[in-house]
């Protein structure tokens, strides 16, 4: 026993030595180690990516490795040359291994070994295409449950709320009853109509809470007491998402049945299926209503934007001679004619979502970039690219990247634009909020269909204004760069009000 504890001690003080005593070879990348053994800059990338990431963008140009609590992690930041990264072989460049450590680390899940692209295919079938139609049909109604049937929002009198408590709130909730199904079958009936506000209410107090937490817990940061409430949180919300209770739903998606039964087929049990689900409800509902909350306060806050979305809106309806009120639903044909809006939504994700795309090495290698330059990379460290620093905020490719511009991917003729050059040479990547190659979204039509129906059901029932028009759009939660949508520093108050 002494032997293996002294055996385990020096292969750790060697492992630290090596990394202490690494340093760069010609052909690699700039090495950033920073000051503090093993460490090295794990504090500063942790609060705040996005500022530190930028001044290793001055100190050693658009490709450098930094140290970061004992892994190396190689940064790109060239956006002509993600292709080089985004479309290299899994043998060499692996997602899941990274992917898997978050799983256990934010969610206890532990999975056996399975093909994550046969997942993929598998699951973004369930989410595009035909299924996309029943989706976004009952996304229709449990949104109009949520707002239209809840007499807390029918008054015509003003109503003080937190703009991203309102929208997170209903998106998550009207996004997990369209996934995971409702409490009985009748949409229409007030009374199931009842069930699922409070029950997926329950839900999303649960799973707010929750999301705070879980950046510290994926950085393994989380104090004894945040560990403990992250535990009860988590424990709550494996009861509501157990197999039982999930089997006793109506109007299951077929995302949900295709997803059980992969965990079916890969023999996983009954204790960690709700685990795998509630990891599933982070991953299809943790961006949608952030992404609301950024667009209606760019709008409120740009009243030339929310006007020409407003006239959009009426247009799309009336050249269809339809009211909103007699709409049973809105159809994908109507969805797709909104150039304005799309702009607006592509204008607030450049400007608010900043995932990383990352990638295990897995063996010795050679990264070629656009300009010829080429690099070795060393197996087991990591490769990584944040889209949010270039293309999304790089003034290179935008005027005046950090403002607004609700028409900035609009042509003169209302078709969206897509020419945006960088060094003089069109660029294929210049907006990533959904990711690229293996790692692309796939729920993304889902999830543009569901933000569009939100809006448009509120801003055609509702008169919205900010509580205080002079109020300062809100910084970012830092320690959110890199984990997809940013969510704001603190919460706008609004009032609102059903129209006349
Ligand atoms: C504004 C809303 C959304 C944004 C900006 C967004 C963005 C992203 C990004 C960047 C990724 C890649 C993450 C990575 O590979 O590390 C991703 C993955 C994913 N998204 Fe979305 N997403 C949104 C909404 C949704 C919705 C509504 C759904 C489902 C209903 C969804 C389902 C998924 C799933 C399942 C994955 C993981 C795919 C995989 O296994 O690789 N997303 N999303």
């Amino acid at each position: 026993m002494c032997w293996a504890l002294a055996v385990a001690l020096l292969g750790t003080l060697l492992l630290l030595l090596l990394l202490a005593l690494r340093s760069r070879l010609p052909s690699e990348p700039p090495l950033d180690r920073g000051f503090v053994p093993w460490l090295g800059h794990a504090v500063e990338f942790g609060k705040d990516a996005a500022s530190f990431l930028s001044k290793m963008k001055q100190k050693h140009g658009d490709i450098f490795t930094i140290q970061v609590a004992g892994k190396f992690i190689t940064i790109l930041l060239d956006p002509h040359s993600y292709d080089s990264m985004l479309w290299e072989s899994s043998c060499q460049l692996d997602f899941s291994k990274y992917a898997h450590l978050l799983m256990d680390r934010m969610f206890d899940v532990k999975l056996p070994d399975y093909d994550p692209n046969k997942e993929k295919v598998m699951l973004r079938s369930a989410l595009q295409n035909k299924n996309l139609l029943s989706l976004t049909k009952a996304m229709f109604f449990n949104l109009q449950t949520l707002l239209l049937s809840d007499p807390s929002n029918l008054s015509r009198q003003w109503t003080d709320k937190g703009l991203f408590n309102l929208s997170y709130g209903i998106m998550l909730r009207a996004g997990y009853l369209t996934l995971y199904g409702n409490e009985e079958e009748n949409y229409n009936d007030p009374s199931c109509q009842d069930k699922d506000r409070a029950h997926s209410a329950e839900v999303y107090n649960a799973f707010y809470k929750l999301d705070q937490l879980l950046m510290r817990a994926a950085r393994s940061m989380l104090t004894a007491a945040e560990k403990k409430e992250a535990a009860s949180l988590k424990g709550h919300l494996w009861k509501l998402l157990s197999v039982k209770r999930l089997n006793s739903k109506a109007n299951k998606s077929l995302w949900l049945e295709s997803y059980k039964q992969h965990l079916e087929e890969l023999g996983v049990d009954e204790d960690m299926q709700p685990r795998a689900m509630l990891m599933q409800l982070w991953a299809t509902q943790g961006n949608a209503g952030p992404a609301v909350f950024w667009l209606l306060l760019f709008l409120l806050k740009h009243p030339a934007a929310m006007a020409a979305v407003q006239s959009e809106l009426e247009k799309v309806i009336r050249d269809r001679g339809q009211t909103m009120k007699q709409m049973q639903g809105i159809s994908q044909e109507m969805l797709d004619s909104t150039p304005v809006f799309d702009s607006v939504l592509n204008e607030t994700l450049r400007l608010t979502a900043a995932p990383f795309i990352s990638r295990e090495v897995l063996a010795d290698m050679q990264l070629k970039l656009a300009d010829g330059r080429k690099f070795s990379l060393r197996k087991e460290d990591r490769l990584c690219l944040f889209p949010y620093l270039s293309p999304q905020m790089d003034s290179e490719i935008y005027e005046e990247p950090e403002k607004f511009k609700y028409d900035r991917f609009l042509n003169a003729d209302n078709t969206e634009r897509r020419d945006f050059y960088k060094g003089g040479e069109r660029l294929k990547y210049y907006n990533m909020p959904w990711g690229a190659g293996i790692n692309t979204c796939i729920g993304k039509f889902h999830a543009v269909n569901s933000i569009k129906q939100f809006v448009f059901i509120l801003l055609t029932n509702f008169d919205l204004e900010l509580k205080d028009p002079e109020a300062r759009i809100p910084g970012f939660d830092k320690g959110r760069y890199g984990f997809g949508m940013l969510q704001p520093e603190n919460d706008i108050m609004i009032q609102y009000k059903l129209k006349d």
